[in-house]
C-alpha cells in the first residue's frame, strides 16, 4: 500500500481485517505516520480471526508481493466543490518519484491506482514503471457506478447491489452513465422509467458530483473508494475474473479510460465491449479525447 492518507489506511484497515493479504507493505512519505498505521493494525490482529505480517517503509520487498495500490494524493491541495485536476501537479511529481523505485524493486504483479486525477496518473504509472499495459489499472468508474447504484436503488427502494450496469470515461467531470446498460433487479431501466418517473439527469450529477458531497462535508472520501480497490485486488489475487468498470488502456481510444474489464490474476484480463447507443458511444470519445489531453499536458 503506497499512500498512507485517509484512503490508503482505510484500504490497509480493510485488507487486515478481511484476512485478504498474509503480508502488507505500508509505505508513505511521513514515517512517523505510516509506523503507527503499522502498530495501530498490528494490536486489532490480536482480536482478528485472520493474521497480516505488516511491514514499512520498504521498497525492495515490494519484487514479491503481488498488487500494489497507489493512494498517493495531497488533501491540501483539493478545493471545495473542485475538480480532480487540483492534485495533478502533485501527483505528477509523486508518480516520477515513485514508480522508478517500484521498477528498480523488480515487481512484476498488478498495480492498481486510486489517485487522482485517476486516469492520468494511471497512465503515467504505466508508462513509468514500464509495467505491461493489462497489469497497471485504476479504479477509475468503478466508484461512479457505486454511486449511480447507491442513487437509483435508493430512488427505487432496491438494494444498490441489484442495480447493473456501467459508469464509463474519465473518474471526473467528463464521465456518463451508459444508461443503455443499466439494468433494475435484472430489467433494463428503460422498461420502468414511465412508472417511477426517473430523472437521468438528476441522477447522473449524483454519480458524478457525489464525491464532492461527500467531500465538503467530511473534508476527504475513504470508505466507497477503499471498499472499490479491495474489490479489485481481491479479485486479482482470487484471479475472480471480476467484470468491473476501471480505468484501463483502451487500444480503438489510444488512452487509458473508465470502461468495463475482466479483472483476474493477470490485471486486466479482457476487455468488455458493450453496444453502446451512438450519443454514449460519443461521450466515450471526448471523455478519452479529454483524458488523452491532460496527459500529454504532463511534464514527460
Ligand atoms: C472520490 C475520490 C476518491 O470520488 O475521487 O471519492
Amino acid at each position: 500500500m503506497i499512500g498512507l492518507g485517509h484512503v490508503g489506511a482505510t484500504v490497509a484497515y480493510t485488507l487486515v481485517t478481511k484476512g485478504i493479504a498474509d503480508e502488507l507493505v505500508l509505505i508513505d512519505t511521513n514515517s512517523d505516520k505510516v509506523v503507527a498505521e503499522q502498530y495501530d493494525l498490528m494490536d486489532a490482529i490480536a482480536r482478528l480471526d485472520t493474521s497480516t505480517k505488516i511491514v514499512v517503509q520498504d521498497y525492495a520487498a515490494l519484487k514479491d508481493t503481488d498488487v500494489i495500490i497507489s493512494a498517493v494524493g495531497n488533501i491540501n491541495v483539493i478545493q471545495q466543490d473542485g475538480d480532480r485536476f487540483g492534485e495533478l501537479k502533485f501527483n505528477e511529481a509523486a508518480v516520477q518519484e515513485i514508480a522508478p523505485k517500484i521498477k528498480a524493486s523488480g515487481f512484476n504483479g498488478v498495480l492498481i491506482n486510486i489517485g487522482n486525477p485517476c486516469d492520468v496518473v494511471t497512465a503515467y504509472y504505466q508508462e513509468l514503471t514500464g509495467l505491461p499495459r493489462n497489469q497497471v489499472f485504476g479504479t477509475g468508474t468503478f466508484l461512479d457506478t457505486a454511486r449511480i447504484q447507491r442513487a437509483l436503488g435508493n430512488k427505487l427502494g432496491v438494494d444498490p447491489k441489484n442495480i447493473g450496469g456501467y459508469v464509463y470515461g474519465e473518474h471526473g467531470e467528463s464521465q456518463f452513465v451508459a444508461w443503455s446498460t443499466v439494468t433494475v433487479n435484472g430489467r433494463p431501466v428503460g422498461e420502468i422509467e414511465a412508472d417511477y418517473r426517473i430523472n437521468y439527469e438528476e441522477l447522473e450529477t449524483d454519480s458524478r458530483r457525489g464525491g464532492w458531497y461527500i467531500f465538503n462535508g467530511k473534508g476527504y472520501t475513504c470508505y466507497a473508494i477503499a471498499t472499490c480497490a479491495v474489490k479489485l485486488a481481491r479479485a486479482v489475487l482470487a484471479d475472480a475474473h471480476l467484470a468491473a468498470p476501471v480505468s484501463t488502456y483502451h487500444p480503438g481510444l489510444g488512452t487509458y479510460v473508465g470502461q468495463p474489464a475482466i479483472v483476474g490474476k493477470n490485471g486486466i484480463e479482457s476487455l468488455v465491449f458493450l453496444k453502446l447507443s451512438e450519443l454514449e458511444d460519443g461521450q466515450l470519445k471526448s471523455s478519452a479525447e479529454f483524458i488523452k489531453q491532460k496527459f500529454d499536458g504532463l511534464n514527460r
